[in-house]
C-alpha cells in the first residue's frame, strides 16, 4: 500500500502478510518525511500526547524533519517522550548512552523539557518494573516509533524474547554488540554487555507503532518480520498482530519481489 501524497512513495508492493499492517516504502532521501508526516498527525491531534522514541540511525532523519516541522509551528512542546531502551553501565551523559541521544537529536529539537522526556536506566528489575509505573502513570503510550535490528530485534528485545516481556534487564546477542561498534570505536567488546528495554508487551501496548527501516542490511529481517510466520525467533514478526502499525521503508531495506 503506497498512500498518495507522500514524498517519494513507489509504485506497487507486495502488501504484508497481516492486512492490518500499512506498508510506506519511498527512497532513502524521503524516509524522514514520510514518517514525520505520519507521526506529525498523530502529534496534532494530541499535543501532550506521549510519544514512544526509539534511536539508532534509522529514525535520525525522522527526528529532523518534525524539528522542521515544528519550526512551521507543529506544536510538539507539550509532548511526553518515552523511551525504548539503554545500555547499562554507561552514564546519562556519555555521548554514546542513549539519554544522550534522546536529548540531542529529539527532547532539545522539540522542545520537550527534560522533566517529561523519560529513558530507562539501570541494571536490575526493580528498575525495569520501576519505568513500567512510569509508562502506566503517563497513561500509556500513543505511538512508538520503532526501529529494527539486523537480527530482528525491537529495543532490545533480542530474538526468543518472550510477546508478554515488560521492560527488564536483558543481555545483548553478540550480532547486536557487533552491529552497534561503530559507535564504540569499533571494538564489539566495547559495547556494553547488558542494557534496559520496554519488553515486547510493551511495546505492544501502544496504541500505534511505526516502524522505520532503512538499509540493505535490514532487508533480511524486514521480510521475516513482514513476510514470516509470528515468531519469537524474529521479534519485530509480533507487530503483524498489533491492530495499528505503519512500516514506513526505504527501497533499500524493502526488496520487492
Ligand atoms: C539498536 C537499538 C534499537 C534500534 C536498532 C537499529 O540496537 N537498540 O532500538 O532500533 O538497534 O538501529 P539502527 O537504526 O542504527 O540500525
Amino acid at each position: 500500500m503506497t498512500p498518495s501524497g507522500l514524498p517519494g512513495a513507489v509504485g506497487v508492493v507486495r502488501p504484508p502478510r497481516s492486512p492490518r499492517t500499512r506498508l510506506v516504502v519511498v527512497s532513502t532521501a524521503a524516509v524522514g518525511q514520510a514518517a514525520a508526516v505520519i507521526i506529525a498527525a498523530a502529534v496534532a491531534a494530541r499535543p501532550t500526547g506521549v510519544l514512544g522514541v526509539a534511536t539508532g540511525s534509522s529514525p535520525m532523519s525522522l527526528y529532523a524533519a518534525l524539528a522542521g516541522m515544528r519550526a512551521d509551528g507543529l506544536a510538539t512542546e507539550g509532548l511526553s517522550l518515552v523511551a525504548l531502551d539503554e545500555y547499562a553501565g554507561l552514564a546519562g551523559d556519555d555521548p554514546r548512552s542513549y539519554r544522550s541521544y534522546v536529548g540531542t537529536h529529539i527532547a532539545e529539537p522539540l522542545g520537550v523539557p527534560a522533566a517529561r522526556t523519560f529513558v530507562p536506566a539501570g541494571s536490575t528489575a526493580a528498575q525495569g518494573a520501576e519505568y513500567e509505573r512510569t509508562i502506566r502513570r503517563l497513561g500509556g503510550v500513543d505511538l512508538q516509533i520503532v526501529g529494527i535490528g539486523r537480527n530482528g530485534h525491537i529495543g532490545f528485545n533480542e530474538p526468543g524474547s518472550a510477546f508478554d516481556s515488560r521492560t527488564r534487564p536483558v543481555e545483548l546477542d553478540p550480532s547486536t554488540r557487533i552491529a552497534n561498534a561503530p559507535y564504540f570505536g569499533g571494538d564489539p567488546a566495547a559495547v556494553p554487555a547488558r542494557a534496559m528495554t520496554q519488553g515486547i508487551g510493551t511495546i505492544l501496548d501502544a496504541r500505534a507503532v511505526v516502524l522505520v527501516v532503512q538499509g540493505r542490511a535490514k532487508a533480511e529481517a524486514l521480510a521475516a518480520a513482514l513476510y514470516g510466520p509470528i515468531t519469537p525467533d524474529v521479534p519485530a514478526s509480533v507487530l503483524q498482530a498489533h491492530r495499528n502499525v505503519t512500516v514506513v521503508a526505504d527501497t533499500d531495506a524493502f526488496e520487492a519481489r
